[in-house]
């Protein structure tokens, strides 16, 4: 959506902004030493552990983690994109971004899109008015009203019907002097046969607009009135709408779910109306097709947690999993809400009502439980059934990003396999992958990160942040780093790499502001980073040999003790293949890196 913004504009619009201000704009702060503090709007609590610095212009949360600068506070808080934070801000500091910056290709392609917009709002609202009053909406209104809903929630949701005639779109269109290209490039009319004019898509179909998190509609989906088939139908997809970059009912559940750090993920248009009138704000829709990244990317920014709503069939529980697949690499806590068989959201709450409903959220279980359930079931009760779901169960469990809810399942998984819960956990610490390291500039979205409250630290990583700090203060210090290399001073990637953009940044010898090197870091390294500095722990002079030190010992000792968990795989291996020379070697070697490590 938008040119690339020079850098020297980023920088300008950044010193021109005060971090204080913007954050006091959404929550009070108190000050309280050097920080000024509040409650922490990205996740709930009582007491404050918010803290903003003036003088780094930074953020960072002691409670959930999370940290950056202006531009990363703005990101989380109003679910933008890097480029469009730093427009909001421009606009909010007097700092107007070059439209020239777009090419004339870019500039087209915006052009057409809001022209395809245009022609979707125009068509909504035509759609709209005929539910709402006209004699050819008559029957929408009735199945609205049998189904329970009233003219509150047509006009809430922008309801439309489409009336039975085959032209009533494309006329009203033409009528308004809209060029039928555009309503054709959106799958809205369609050119007729042997010389015929356009014809429309919808007839006789009750309509619900699909809006983006501008409120701009992009799209429709309609249903028959009968249970002819097929029983929905959409709009194509169209350089405004692609379905798998859209959830049903996001801007308006995304208040909410940033509130409630929560999300109900349902199938259906209607089950979304239903979850909103009994008072579930927080619901979005898939509209029947599987999640994607990008959804689940859009889920992330406003909340941590996904309760999965899928229809009770065989095709709902592989739209469960294939969700499970997608939403637990990126940190959300994923459960799964019950209902009974052939119930979806609105005929339950129609049924049981909304007591009812609560209860079964309640009773959500962690969607890994009911993947482990589901497997085990399948592969039955043998040895060798239950082997194979346990290689299964485990491939999932490597998508769980935190080590500790890894482990807790696998606890479980052992418990119910009977397998040794240390062979499971060997199994799987080797194939865990670390996280690739992303630019925050072309992701979409920053993920939460996936530390809720301070872990303790241990005196290794206490090291290596004592260490980053000196590099920010220290000439000489980041010049020793840059000679010895990041890769020996830093086991952890994400410290590494925080390491790797200072001296990068720092590297053309100019004068740089340690937030600016927000915007280069992703989510868990904001965290780190913004912990680090909001702390304003000094290190002596005297100390700082010693830490750095610590530090390369440390590398030292985690890549001797990775070479050791390689030579127990290669010793199981030998053991296995017979190899006994082989077999000897390993242990050799095996027995010398821990007599190393020992020292
Ligand atoms: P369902 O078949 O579960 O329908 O499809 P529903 O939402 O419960 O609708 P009602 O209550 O019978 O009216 C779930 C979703 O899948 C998409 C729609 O978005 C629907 O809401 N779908 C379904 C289609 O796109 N096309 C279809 O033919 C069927
Ligand atoms: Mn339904």
């Amino acid at each position: 959506m938008t040119g690339r913004i020079p850098e020297d504009t980023i920088r300008e619009i950044r010193e021109r902004s005060d971090i204080v201000e913007v954050v006091s704009s959404y929550l009070p702060l108190k000050r309280s030493g050097a920080n000024h503090q509040g409650l922490c709007p990205f996740h709930g609590e009582k007491t404050p552990s918010f803290n903003v610095n003036a003088t780094r212009q930074i953020f960072h949360c002691f409670g959930c983690g999370v940290g950056g600068n202006v531009f990363s506070f703005l990101m989380r808080m109003e679910g933008l994109t890097f480029p469009e934070a730093v427009r909001r801000l421009g606009e909010r500091v007097g700092i107007s971004i070059e439209e020239e910056t777009l090419s004339p290709a870019e500039q087209q392609r915006r052009e057409d899109h809001e022209r395809l917009t245009r022609v979707n709002e125009v068509a909504c609202d035509f759609y709209h008015q005929v539910l709402l009053d006209d004699k050819e909406g008559a029957a929408g209104r009735r199945y609205l009203r049998e189904r329970g809903y009233d003219g509150e929630t047509a006009r809430i949701f922008r309801l439309g019907f489409a009336p039975g005639r085959w032209e009533a779109l494309a006329e009203h269109l033409a009528q308004k002097g809209f060029d039928p290209r555009w309503a054709r490039e959106l799958g809205l009319i369609r050119p007729g046969k042997d010389g015929r004019g356009d014809y429309d898509l919808f007839r006789n179909r009750l309509l619900f607009p699909i809006l983006d998190l501008h409120d701009k509609v992009v799209a429709f989906g309609g249903r028959v009135l009968d249970d002819s088939l097929p029983k929905y139908i959409n709009s194509s997809e169209s350089p405004i709408y692609h379905k798998g970059r859209i959830l049903y009912g996001l801007a308006r559940a995304r208040e909410e779910m940033r509130r409630s750090d929560e999300v109900i993920v349902v199938e259906g248009y209607f089950d979304q109306l239903a979850l909103h009138r009994a008072g579930f704000a927080n619901a979005v829709a898939t509209c029947g097709t599987a999640l994607t990244d990008e959804h689940g990317r859009l889920l992330q920014r406003y909340a941590k947690k996904v309760l999965l709503l899928f229809d009770q069939d065989n095709a709902g529980r592989k739209a469960t999993f294939r969700a499970m697949e997608v939403l637990l690499p990126l940190g959300l806590s994923v459960a799964v809400v019950g209902l009974d068989a052939g119930e979806d959201p609105d005929s339950f709450l129609r049924k049981a009502g909304t007591e009812a409903f609560i209860g079964r959220l309640r009773e959500a279980q962690p969607v890994i439980e009911v993947y482990m359930d589901a497997v085990l079931t399948a592969h039955g009760d043998g040895i060798e059934g239950r082997a194979r779901a346990a290689e299964e169960i485990m491939a999932r469990l490597r998508l769980v990003p935190s080590e500790i809810e890894r482990s807790l399942y696998l606890q479980s998984l052992a418990r119910r396999t009977g397998l040794d819960p240390g062979l499971l956990q060997q199994r799987i610490a080797r194939s865990v992958p670390v996280p690739a390291v992303q630019s925050p500039r072309s992701a979409p979205q920053p993920p939460v990160p996936q530390r809720r409250s301070a872990p303790v630290m241990s005196k290794e990583v206490k090291a290596q942040e004592l260490l980053l700090r000196l590099m920010l203060e220290d000439d000489g210090i980041r010049a020793e780093v840059a000679v010895e290399g990041v890769a020996s001073l830093f086991f952890d990637p994400d410290r590494q790499a925080i390491a790797d953009q200072l001296l990068d940044r720092a590297r053309d010898g100019e004068k740089f502001a340690e937030s600016e090197l927000f915007d280069r870091l992703n989510e868990e390294q904001k965290a780190i980073f913004s912990g680090i500095l909001v702390k304003d722990e000094k290190a002596f002079a005297e100390e700082r040999q010693r830490i750095v030190q610590d530090c390369r010992q440390t590398v030292l000792k985690e890549t001797l003790k990775r070479r050791v968990r390689d030579l127990d795989e290669q010793i199981r291996r030998a053991e296995q293949s017979g190899d006994l020379q082989q077999l000897a070697a390993c242990q050799i070697e095996r027995l010398n890196v821990c007599r190393e490590l020992k020292k």
